[in-house]
């Protein structure tokens, strides 16, 4: 993977070089001339214009606005518009708006391209449980390259909310539940969709999402409340948004919830306070669907002018499809609810962007007919979504190693999505076909067997409905079989914005199909294709092997069938922890230890101690969990010194082994406790992964740096300081990890 993906960075990094140069062939004044040279000649109705973004007629995601964006744009009320895709599309919306912009100001057009373009990756959580940099790096640079070849200018994504509620439908777009983890990839992604020059046409405007703690939403019921600490809101939910700004992020996103009260869309503290004052963000912020509206029935604004004026003087630079800037915003500044600085500030910052982009250079840069056709789905990409699919699968169960099939079985594949080509690409996939062009687990068996009298293909049950009709054919080929692969999930809208449920189970009738099978007393591998983690404590006890594949995207039938065949070794690990039952939520390995922490079956006391008396307080599956068809060994972790001084280092060493029968991957974990804090601090947390390949039968030396910056908090003060006194380390393949070492903290 590491040389493919280099491969292709490096051809998508020369034709960058080539496009940007053409781009600054064109005579243009430098940044810091052009835009307040033409901020001087707008008027203030023009100035309001660029803070207006309206969408176009595709996906929609909350009440439209009213507004028609096409008389809008003629009226020269438009900065951008969202939803509008391809070449000719965006092209012909840019000449309706350039014909009729007296300052000749082009359009910024944005899309959600959350997992892929066209070409589709792995939902994001489930790219992030690849633990691998490099390819979820990819995944963002081929979105890029493909939605800018069509017109796109900017994403809205990275989506970076950390949740800890798997009963939150948006956990599928995240990367899952830990502050570490989804810190890296936050980077990853903004480097992988901005590249190094957003004048390069491979590059797009990336967009950090939601700000801020979206993912806490009470109940995990999309939309809702948040209330949290100051501390826990800076140690848990913001650093990935601040690992973004340091990857050079160009716009943010303000979340639709409450913090404390305020809304986010008018909460001066988060927006202009933490994102433009303390982190020195110099981008624009556009709020979420309609967020300023909705202000209202939040009751913090009393009507939508109000709305709207407590949204610019938070730090708000662009309203998403409400319509209120446009409508109120003039108003506001004659009665001096607002300063026309305001105005200039947030036009200012949407005006770079699109000189950034090179709008201004040439408002067509992105609209190549010929370039479209030939970036979108072509066979590196497809390459990349199969390499980065196969790196993203989790092995949770694999007794006897059922898994991998071999080609002599006959294998029975039965299931719901046994050969669906609609939910494979998973929810939010941007322009994604879903009418034949991603390959389902049918076809790439298929592919990959050539004696069929080995394989049949039965759907047995639908996912939600209570049909039992087709389950006796289904169970009459499973009977011939001598393995049998059930194939089940949910639908893809099952997750995603707006698909909050209270009930993680397999859905329908799903289990009792499952049920069915068991009683053949054959192995039964599950294959799931969901978004969030399922409560698979039946499942966990009953079938022989569990592959967790999210939704894999447009190759994800390839890369499944590579995987139950062996050609593939899965080595994902979890990043949300899966529950027992749902009364677990929320649940997640980095918690506190309370005063009366419960030490499982073997407590002297039962009673009084923190747990449940109907479940064990553990997850089925902790975080960073993932099997492999190898075995890892870890040993020999050392530490290099048993005191860590105020300007050293700690290196922790671990030797891991393969010590199974294939080459495998394996993302050796690094976590670190610290013992007594003037707060408490969680049981570990994670400090440190790296993924490697390891060939079977040798061993590596794994080597981690610890310096006392990666021990910092919030501490009584809220400071964000590193106390002296004990740590522990505990290293291994997931957030349980045993091996386990200490140091002092001397400063
Ligand atoms: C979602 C955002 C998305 C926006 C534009 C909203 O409903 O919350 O994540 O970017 O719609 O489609």
């Amino acid at each position: 993977m590491k040389k493919y993906s280099r491969t292709l960075l490096f051809v998508l990094a020369c034709s960058a070089t080539m496009h940007a140069q053409k781009a600054k062939k064109t005579n243009i004044k430098p940044r810091n001339e052009f835009i307040p040279e033409l901020m001087a000649k707008m008027t203030v109705d023009e100035k309001i214009a660029q803070l207006v973004q309206f969408t176009a007629d595709g996906t929609v995601t909350g009440p439209k606005s009213g507004n028609n964006f096409i008389d809008e744009i003629k009226k020269g009320n438009v900065g951008s518009i969202l939803n509008a895709t391809g070449v000719k599309y965006t092209g012909e919306l840019q000449k309706l708006n350039m014909d009729n912009s007296r300052l000749k100001i082009p359009l910024l057009f944005g899309y959600d391209v959350i997992h892929g373009y066209r070409t589709i990756f792995p939902i994001t959580l489930g790219e992030t449980a690849s633990w691998d940099l490099a390819a979820v790096e990819l995944g963002a640079k081929v979105a890029a390259d493909e939605s800018a070849a069509s017109g796109i200018h900017w994403t809205f994504a990275p989506m970076v909310d950390i949740s800890r509620d798997p009963r939150w439908g948006r956990v599928s777009e995240g990367a899952g539940e830990d502050t570490f983890l989804g810190s890296k990839m936050a980077f990853a992604r903004v480097k992988g969709f901005q590249g190094n020059d957003l004048m390069s046409l491979n590059s797009i405007l990336a967009c950090t999402k939601h700000f801020a703690a979206y993912g806490a939403a009470e109940a995990g019921r999309d939309y809702n409340t948040v209330d949290m600490s100051e501390r826990v809101l800076r140690e848990v939910y913001l650093p990935p948004f601040k690992a973004t700004v340091d990857a050079g992020v160009a716009t943010f996103m303000t979340s639709f919830n409450e913090i404390a009260g305020v809304p986010s869309t008018g909460s001066k503290f988060l927006v202009n306070g933490i994102l433009k004052k303390e982190w020195g963000f110099n981008g624009f912020v556009v709020t979420d669907y309609t967020g300023i509206n909705e202000m209202v029935p939040h009751g913090y604004a009393k009507d939508e002018a109000h709305a709207g004026e407590l949204a610019l003087t938070a730090g708000v630079d662009m309203d998403m499809v409400g319509g209120v800037f446009l409508k109120h915003l003039k108003l506001s500044l004659a009665e001096g609810k607002v300063t026309m600085a305001q105005i200039d500030d947030a036009c200012r910052r949407v005006l770079e962007a699109k000189y950034d982009l090179g709008l201004f250079h040439d408002p067509y840069r992105y609209n190549d007919a010929k370039r479209e056709k030939a970036t979108i789905t072509k066979k590196e990409y497809l390459d990349a979504a199969l390499n980065v699919a196969n790196k993203s699968f989790v092995l949770l169960k694999n007794s006897n190693n059922v898994l991998p099939l071999k080609k002599e079985q006959k294998v029975a594949f039965v299931g719901p999505l046994v050969s669906d080509e609609f939910n494979i690409i998973g929810s939010w996939a941007a322009t994604g076909d879903r009418n034949g062009f991603a390959v389902s687990i049918q076809e790439g068996v298929n592919k990959l067997v050539a004696d069929k009298s080995k394989v049949s293909f039965e759907r047995g049950v639908e996912i939600l409905k209570d049909d039992r009709s087709m389950i006796q054919k289904a169970i009459a080929s499973a009977k011939n079989a001598d393995v049998i692969v059930a194939v089940m999930g949910e639908f893809e809208n099952m997750t995603g914005e707006a698909a909050s449920r209270t009930n993680i189970d397999l859905p329908g009738i799903q289990k009792e199909f499952l049920a069915e099978l068991k009683k053949l007393n054959k192995p039964v591998v599950l294959v799931l294709l969901n978004g969030r983690p399922l409560t698979l404590t039946w499942e966990n006890e009953n079938m022989d092997a569990i592959l967790e594949a999210w939704y894999p995207g447009t190759m994800g039938g390839d890369a499944i069938a590579q995987t139950l065949y062996g050609m593939n070794n899965p080595g994902g690990k979890l990043p949300m922890t899966f529950p027992r039952n749902v009364g677990q939520v929320p649940i997640y390995y980095n918690h506190k230890n309370t005063g009366r922490p419960y030490l499982g079956a073997k407590d002297p006391e039962q009673k009084y101690k923190s747990r449940y008396t109907d479940s064990d307080n553990s997850p089925l599956y902790p975080f960073g969990y993932g099997l492999s068809y190898t075995t890892f060994e870890y040993s020999n972790l050392k530490l290099s010194s048993s005191a860590l001084n105020a300007n050293g280092k700690l290196k922790v060493t671990v030797d891991v082994a393969n010590t199974g029968n294939y080459d495998g991957e394996e993302v050796v974990q690094l976590y670190v406790k610290d013992v007594v804090g003037s707060v408490t601090r969680p049981v570990r947390e994670l400090k440190g992964f790296k993924k490697l390949l390891i060939k079977k039968g040798a061993k590596q030396t794994v080597e981690f740096e610890l310096s006392p910056d990666d021990l910092r908090f919030y501490n009584i003060d809220m400071k964000f300081v590193a106390e002296p006194g004990d740590f522990e380390v505990f290293v291994g393949g997931n957030s349980d990890a045993a091996l386990n070492s200490k140091f002092v903290l001397v400063i």
